[in-house]
């Protein structure tokens, strides 16, 4: 069976969180094993809104690899690469931005939502508002079948099949293609069908011209076609199609419930993280010195886990017996806030210790990082390559 090839990426925030973990990486390491996996470091978006400040973008996308390698990316099941290292995606990109309407980049949700939320930055630039179509050229050049991203995404991910969708209108032909050209053929009534069809056969057996253009006036006088319809009796004229693009779908990813240290969601910019490499000591420091239910003031009062953040942390590591302990604890004032923090704490350093290991692992070897990078981009690139080629000789490019 046919192996669905799944494609995502992220843009380089430096080193990540347990946010992240719970949010996408536990889901890349999973998909590893179900499916072709390609995942890449999308260095050139960074750059949409960090153009003025570049320099770190390097730096942070390497530590970026190094954390994925950590939270278990298997470099030996999935292709982890580096976008601007595969500048194949900037020339999808740029054919695609000839067929683009910019009304359908200005609609894209995130535009001005982001140049509201960054409103420091300028960001009416070429750049940013091309950012969607970036993302469709990143999907289409791999045809990948199914994207991984998280609710915000979704639009980005329903665009890039609205541009995979022109483009094989334009230059290619759909799915069961030569099926629906038949059904059309059958709309122009018998007698128009066969000459139609005479016509066809003429100069697809014996390449007569003449016939092609017999063909396209008669075409042209019928008035009751679809304007579908009338395209695909032009393209079947010339011979069937195939389809050049394929069209992505989203897979979308459960909002993580990964709360952050005050009961946020868990964010850089909310100050409220615990990275991966966070040391056990940090880790503990900064449990302890979680807020709790603001009404347990004393050890003796009693409180109300719903009101506490770090209840919810429990929900992600702690069992059933444990949140029962909790529960009774809390409310009954039987346990102190430090003991209930405590198995909250040993979760989360259970959770970190082999990624630790195997971050440490990655640090020490720098250059065994750039070898799986390396490695990724040129399987990346010869997947990218050979999208290009059928794009080209769709387009007319093809100056071989
Ligand atoms: N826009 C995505 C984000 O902000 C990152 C991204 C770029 C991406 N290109 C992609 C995700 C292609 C999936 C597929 O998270
Ligand atoms: Fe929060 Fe636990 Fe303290 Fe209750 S006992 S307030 S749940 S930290």
């Amino acid at each position: 069976m046919y192996a669905e090839r799944v494609l995502s990426g992220m843009r380089p925030t430096g080193s990540l969180h347990l946010g992240h973990y719970h949010g996408v990486l536990a889901n890349w390491v999973k998909l590893q094993h179900e499916h072709p996996c390609l995942f890449f470091v999308a260095d050139w978006h960074a750059l949409t809104t960090q153009y003025d400040d570049p320099q770190h973008i390097h730096q942070n996308s390497m530590d970026m690899v190094v954390d994925w390698l950590a939270a278990g990316v298997d470099p030996n099941q999935a292709t982890i690469f580096i976008q601007s290292k595969v500048p194949e995606h900037a020339e999808l990109h740029l054919l695609l931005s000839m067929s683009t309407p910019l009304g359908w980049l200005e609609r894209v949700p995130t535009y001005k939502d982001q140049q509201e939320k960054l409103s420091n930055k300028d960001l009416s630039t070429y750049g940013f508002l091309g950012y969607p179509l970036l993302q469709a050229a990143d999907i289409l050049i791999y045809r990948a079948d199914k994207v991984p991203v998280g609710e915000d995404q979704v639009p980005h991910i329903e665009f890039s099949r609205e541009i995979a969708r022109r483009f094989n209108h334009l230059y290619g032909r759909e799915p069961g293609f030569e099926e629906k050209a038949k059904e059309a053929v059958k709309k122009l009534g018998s007698k128009k069908a066969r000459l139609y069809d005479e016509l066809r056969t003429r100069f697809q057996q014996e390449g007569d011209k003449e016939a092609i253009e017999q063909a396209h006036a008669l075409l042209d006088e019928i008035q009751h076609l679809s304007v579908v319809d009338r395209e695909r009796l032009f393209g079947y004229l010339e011979g069937t199609g195939k389809m050049i693009l394929a069209e992505p779908g989203a897979l979308l990813t459960e909002a993580s419930r990964m709360p952050g240290l005050d009961g946020s969601k868990m964010s850089k910019s909310y100050g409220n993280t615990i990275s991966l490499r966070e040391s056990p000591e940090a880790v503990s420091k900064k449990v302890r010195s979680m807020p709790t239910d603001p009404a347990r003031v004393r050890r003796t009062d009693p409180g109300d886990p719903q009101k506490c953040p770090v209840w919810q942390l429990h929900q992600v590591y702690s069992d059933d017996a444990c949140r029962s302990w909790v529960q009774e604890g809390c409310k009954s004032a039987g346990i102190g806030c430090i003991d209930c923090k405590q198995p909250v704490i040993d979760g989360i350093l259970k959770e970190l210790a082999p990624m630790q290991e195997r971050a440490r692992y990655y640090q020490e070897d720098p250059s065994l990082v750039k070898r799986i990078v390396n490695e990724g981009c040129d399987k990346a690139r010869d997947l990218a390559r050979e999208t290009m080629r059928d794009v080209r000789e769709a387009m007319g490019l093809d100056y071989s």
